[in-house]
């Protein structure tokens, strides 16, 4: 298997703009040692083996590597993501979640476990992708119920199939999807107000942004770019309406661009809230923006 490891990594590291090769690698071995082997979740127990590859297998590893090379997200070659401690199907319907949308999450999972304990929690979601705020949100609260909004039917169908997976086949009692055009905004959630929560990691990506080559390439515009674009579009939705979506007692959470936070922190000031602060991603920079009402 190391000998497996050292072509992968040939084959990884001479990608342009190869960022994480070893770490790739493993996850392919991985991948395609576990298939035969459930029992080798981790790559210690894997190194501790060190199984010799069937010539099936060592094909299949090379194959992936060598599409990987062409710039295909890792992600979309396994069709999976991890994101807090799940794993969740993608494709290129949608956003792969990032780690700064746990931040986003887990900013927001903080602040519920500071609500008296069993408290109804109703959520409202701009953007639901591939799931993972939503789902996440069932799985961990047995109090959440909400409405989930999002303008690609092809993710609508990627999240159904997370949410069976993680939050049982009746999740639908607790959440409604909302297809909806990507003209639309908080609009369609205003049937469903008052929330005590909004979270969205909605597409903010302004035309002229630097973005890396793969993520133009293979991940959906629409999940980038507001429609108008106009990269404040969504920010400046939520905060004419904000009055009308909001329980008291309630708050928001917007995944944003590091570099456009102190203007949206200021057009968030207009939204009535009690208090806005800006929560600092992984690197440091403002990345979660929390308006509590
Ligand atoms: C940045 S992705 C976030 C996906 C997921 N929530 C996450 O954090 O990984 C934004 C999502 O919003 C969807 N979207 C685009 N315009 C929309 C609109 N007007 N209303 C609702 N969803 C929209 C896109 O299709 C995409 O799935």
């Amino acid at each position: 298997m190391r000998e497996l490891k050292a072509e992968l990594l040939s084959i990884l590291t001479a990608m342009p703009g190869s960022k994480s090769p070893h770490a790739e690698a493993e996850r392919i071995l991985l991948r395609v040692l576990s298939v035969a082997r459930p029992e080798l979740d981790t790559f210690g127990k894997l190194y501790l083996l060190d199984p010799v590859p069937t010539s099936l297998e060592r094909k299949q590893a090379l194959d992936l590597a060598q599409a990987r090379a062409s710039g295909v997200p890792l992600q979309h070659l396994l069709g999976e993501q991890t994101f807090l401690d799940r794993d969740y199907a993608v494709n290129p319907s949608t956003l792969i979640p990032r780690p700064e949308t746990e931040v986003l999450f887990i900013s927001c999972a903080e602040w519920i476990s500071k609500r008296k304990p069993g408290d109804r929690l109703r959520f409202g979601e701009l953007g639901l992708g591939s799931g993972v705020l939503s789902c996440e949100l069932l799985v961990r609260f047995s109090s959440a119920s909400g409405v989930a909004s999002e303008a690609s039917p092809a993710a609508i169908e990627l999240a159904q199939s997370n949410l069976s997976r993680w939050c049982g086949v009746d999740w639908s009692s607790r959440l409604t999807i909302l297809p909806v055009s990507a003209d639309q905004a908080f609009e369609v959630l205003l049937p469903h107000a008052p929330f005590d929560l909004i979270i969205s990691n909605p597409p903010y990506v302004a035309r002229g942004d630097e973005i890396e080559p793969e993520v133009a390439r293979h991940e959906p515009e629409s999940a980038l770019f507001p429609w108008n674009d106009d990269p404040d579009f969504f920010y400046v939705d939520f905060v004419t309406k904000a009055s009308r979506l909001m329980a008291p007692g309630g708050a928001a959470f917007f995944e944003i661009p590091h570099e456009r936070a102190d203007r949206i922190e200021a057009e968030f000031q207009k939204s009535g809230a009690k208090q806005v602060c800006l929560i600092p991603d992984l690197t440091g920079r403002p990345r979660v923006l929390r308006a509590e009402f």
